[in-house]
This record gives C-alpha cells, sequence and structure tokens, in this order.
C-alpha cells in the first residue's frame, strides 16, 4: 500500500518533522557568535535522532538549509556548510549503528561538492537501514520542491510519457524529492516564531503543529516527549466527520466525490 495513504492516528507520530530555529538567538544571548550556536544545534540534532529512535518515530525530518538561507552573510552559509560535511561524517558509523537511514532532500547542484559526497557516501551506507529515516533538508525549499516536480511532470508530458489528464494527487508525489516520504504527522518548530518557513508544504497538508519556546540547541528528549505528547492528544479528522452513513451519502448520485487530501 503507498505509505502516503495511511493516516496515523497511532499516539506515536510516524513522521516528525522540525524546524531547528534559534541557533544564533540562544548564541547571541550568551554572548557567543551564532556559529558557536549552530555547532549547539549539531549536538541537540544527533542527540534527538537518538530519542527518536527510542520513542519508535519512523521518519524524522530536518531543516537544516532553506532555499532562502542563502540570503544569510556568506561566512555564516560557509561555516553551516563546512559543518554539515563535517557531521555527516563524523556521525556516520553511530547513524549506522543505530540502522538510521540518511538522505538528503533539497537541491543539490548548488552544494560545495564535497558536502554532495559525503551526503552521497552517507545515502550508500545506509540505504538498507529500516529503524529510522532521516531525511535532511539541505537547500530544500517547500515552493521549489513543488516547482522541480511540476517542471519533471511538464517534461514527462511532453515526451509523452505522461498523460496529463492522469495526473492526480499520488502521480505528483511520485515527482516529489522522496517520493516514499510519508505525509507529516507531527511538525514542531522551536524557538518560539510561528510559521512554516517555506517546510514540507506538500507534506504538511494535515500536520499537527506544535510550537515550542525553546530554541533548538536547549531542545532535547524532554521536549520531543512532550511534543508527541500533546501530539497524542489531538483529534485528527482529515477533514471528514464520524457518521456511519457516510458511505451511503459518498455514493449517492450526482454528489461530489470525497476527494480527502491523500486520497487518489
Ligand atoms: C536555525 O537557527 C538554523 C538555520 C536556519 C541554519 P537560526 O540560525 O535561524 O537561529 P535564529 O533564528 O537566528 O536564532
Ligand atoms: C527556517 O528557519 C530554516 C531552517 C531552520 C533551516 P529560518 O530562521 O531561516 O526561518 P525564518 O527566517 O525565521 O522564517
Ligand atoms: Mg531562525
Amino acid at each position: 500500500m503507498d505509505p502516503r495513504r495511511v493516516r496515523s492516528t497511532s499516539p506515536v507520530p510516524g513522521h516528525v518533522a522540525i524546524v531547528m530555529d534559534g541557533n544564533g538567538r540562544w548564541a547571541t544571548r550568551q554572548g557567543l557568535t551564532r556559529a558557536r550556536g549552530h555547532v549547539a544545534g549539531e549536538k541537540a540534532l544527533s542527540q534527538v535522532v537518538e530519542d527518536a529512535v527510542e520513542i519508535g518515530v519512523r521518519h524524522l525530518t530536518v531543516f537544516a538549509f532553506s532555499t532562502e538561507n542563502w540570503c544569510r552573510p556568506a561566512a555564516e552559509v560557509d561555516f553551516l556548510m563546512t559543518l554539515m560535511q563535517r557531521t555527516l561524517r563524523n556521525r556516520l558509523q553511530r547513524l549506522h549503528a543505530n540502522a538510521v537511514r540518511i538522505r538528503h532532500l533539497g537541491r543539490r547542484t548548488g552544494l560545495p561538492p564535497t558536502l554532495v559526497s559525503a551526503i552521497e557516501t552517507a545515502e550508500r551506507l545506509t540505504a538498507d537501514n529500516d529503524r529510522l529515516t532521516l531525511s535532511l533538508c539541505l537547500d530544500y525549499g517547500g515552493r521549489a520542491e513543488l516547482v522541480d516536480a511540476a517542471r519533471r511532470i511538464a517534461e514527462d508530458a511532453a515526451i509523452g510519457t505522461l498523460d496529463p489528464a492522469s495526473l492526480d494527487i499520488p502521480t505528483f508525489a511520485r515527482y516529489l524529492y522522496a517520493p516514499d516520504l510519508p505525509d507529516v504527522d507531527l511538525f514542531i518548530r522551536t524557538a518560539g516564531e510561528q510559521r512554516i518557513s517555506n517546510f514540507l508544504l506538500w507534506q504538511c497538508a494535515y500536520a499537527e503543529l506544535v510550537f515550542v519556546d525553546t530554541p533548538w540547541p536547549d531542545f532535547d528528549r524532554r521536549h520531543l516527549r512532550q511534543a508527541v505528547e500533546i501530539y497524542a492528544t489531538r483529534n485528527r479528522t482529515f477533514g471528514t466527520v464520524e457518521d456511519p452513513g457516510r458511505s451511503a451519502a459518498r455514493s449517492a448520485p450526482g454528489r461530489q466525490p470525497c476527494t480527502s487530501t491523500n486520497a487518489p
């Protein structure tokens, strides 16, 4: 079955997505450079990955660098690229030992070649791991992902391998960066801002949003568990209501078909 069609109502979110925000403010508040904040944020991430494995989360998708983050000062961008490369190198064996599959979501063409090769090494080594999939969003933008998908769809339509009339939600989803990535169940953003900032626009269609004030470097297992507890209290209805007669109404002649967000 297409994993996208599975609507999670389990108390443990299958797919957790995190906007790891607040590294800079965390550092500035302590009189440190923003770079030190990113280093602390990287440590928080490696701990949270282990906590997510322990909780039983199957997909953890983290926002590490957005398409908009290129507009930051060059020194910060360079530092982040180097840090990400170092992280992939230093954390790889432990992640692999924990059966974590690593993959990248985003555009690769603008990333430094040495980072791309570190990504490829990590993806290759961990490809068969199945305990948790850690998707690292680097040079990722939700709009860019949709535009990239639309471009490839248009290309396939132009050469005749896709009939535009057959385009539906599952077909469109096959053109996303990671076609097997399920919908986000729990979206967490740290550091107090309550916005999505162009993260996983398609996959968050029915995500439960949890905003926490803690800056990312201070986010730990307690915060993750709290967010999961909040998630477990949410009533996920996906646009429907409990109604035993619903299937009959759906098939009533002349009525609009029931097409929920992730229906075919
Ligand atoms: C998130 O922290 C890390 C990245 C965007 C790379 P920020 O760097 O955005 O930290 P603040 O929001 O300025 O505090
Ligand atoms: C979102 O955080 C991107 C990442 C966490 C990588 P930003 O700090 O870049 O987003 P805005 O500027 O607050 O929207
Ligand atoms: Mg920020």
